[in-house]
């Protein structure tokens, strides 16, 4: 039977058709609201998070002379791409086991004098374990730039994630938690990165109409769409597609083209910006509690792990993060829920090193990360957003505890 409805894999937050109006008045200065939100010092504004994280690399670059960088084993295909545009070649650093925090003791056996910066990376909305990371760092006068891309709005304490790295990269793609489809900001802890940020990306980025145009007007589209009768259009389609002839890389958008668009990000969505972080901080404590209430639900009803937040931090929650005891259990769960329009889904389909088209731009000696694979190998996610609701819920928890039952 075809699906009436289709739940996003993300809580994407909805832009209501007559938010739009806010595309032509400005409401205030983007930016300014921002720095108010994160309490940092300032905010540079970049095509996407991959745009951000390019001219991070390339900035540290600059200041170090230096040609690696280290990510974790885990992460989005994208950020091998950015640090390959600015020429670093990628040092893969392994996870904690279950958890996706730096290994630091596999940190420091591959951190040198080459390594221009280490990337921690919040996944899932999950402020990652930071401490000990600078210390690190400073060992080899590395920088630390945290990939906070799914992080908008997540908390250390009684702080917004933004002021505890070198730099800091969020970003406003399509089902980011703010999206304005796309756009990617970078803010710097150090007023000589501020400064250096700031002429690398106006050495580098050239602003181009055509696309922010382009871009404005399929923002209009998917804010009409991004509903669960629409998404059937600009996502399940796919997917189900993609899942049909086995392509699993293209059915969750992890293959990317090394050549990705960067431009100027200084188009009328910065009003837009400008409305819709005024009411992210309830839409934020929202997800947060309604996926603290379901984790309890499924850690309570099965056997399976939600990654979750570690202390005195507080995520936001895009999506649940959940782990098997084996990549067959996975499977299983995935083949009844993945095309069942409920917004269960995977994240990266493979550990960094495990993509074929990645492989020439990772240093070769450094493809093993045994607990990143793990992860891709034994994990899926369920959307956190406001359209799951409670009945529907239930019913992917019905599936989920007769694959994976609580031991009795
Ligand atoms: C962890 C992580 N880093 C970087 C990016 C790149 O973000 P963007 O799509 O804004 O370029 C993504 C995208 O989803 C991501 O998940």
């Amino acid at each position: 039977m075809a699906l009436l409805r289709e739940l996003p894999p993300t809580a994407g937050m909805p832009i209501e058709p007559l938010e739009l109006f806010n595309l032509f008045f400005s409401s205030g200065d983007f930016s300014d609201s921002i720095i108010d939100f994160l309490k940092v010092d300032n905010v540079e504004f970049f095509s996407s998070a991959t745009t951000a994280l390019w001219i991070s690399f390339e900035t540290v670059k600059r200041m170090t002379g230096r040609t690696h960088v280290i990510l974790p084993g885990y992460s989005c295909p994208l950020v091998v791409i950015a640090a390959h545009a600015a020429g670093l070649k990628v040092r893969l650093c392994d996870l904690r086991p279950n958890s996706f925090d730096l290994d630091q003791e596999h940190l420091k056996e591959i951190i040198d004098e080459n390594v221009a910066a280490i990337v921690p990376t919040d996944m899932a909305g999950l402020p990652s374990q930071i401490d000990g990371l600078a210390e690190i760092a400073c060992v080899y006068d590395s920088y630390v730039i945290e990939d906070a891309a799914q992080a908008f709005g997540a908390m250390r304490g009684a702080k917004r994630v933004g002021r505890d790295a070198d730099i800091t990269v969020f970003s406003f793609a399509a089902g980011k938690g703010m999206s304005l489809l796309d756009g990617g900001i970078a803010t710097a802890t150090n007023r000589e990165l501020r400064r250096l940020l700031r002429t690398t990306s106006a050495d580098l980025l050239k602003s181009n109409f055509g696309l922010a145009f382009l871009r404005s007007l399929q923002l209009l589209g998917y804010s009409f769409l991004y509903n669960p009768i629409g998404l059937k259009w600009i996502y399940g389609n796919d997917l189900r597609k993609s899942l049909s002839t086995g392509d699993l890389v293209h059915a969750v958008g992890d293959y990317f083209e090394l050549e990705q668009p960067h431009y100027k990000f200084a188009d009328w969505r910065l009003n837009l910006g400008t409305h819709l972080i005024k009411r992210l901080p309830q839409f934020v404590s929202e997800n947060r509690r309604r996926a603290r209430k379901r984790v309890q639900q499924i850690e309570k009803q099965t056997n399976l792990m939600v990654l979750q937040e570690s202390a005195e931090t507080q995520g936001n929650w895009p999506f649940l993060f959940l782990l098997c005891d084996s990549q067959k259990t996975r499977n299983k769960i995935m083949s009844d829920l993945w095309t069942a329009g409920l917004g269960v889904s995977r994240l990266f389909i493979h550990e960094l090193a495990g993509y074929e088209y990645l492989k020439p731009l990772i240093e070769s000696s450094a493809q093993s990360t045994p607990n990143a694979r793990s992860l891709a190998e034994r994990s899926f996610t369920i959307t956190n957003t406001e359209w799951l609701d409670d009945e529907t819920f239930k019913r992917i928890l019905e599936v989920l505890k007769s694959y994976a039952p609580v031991a009795v």
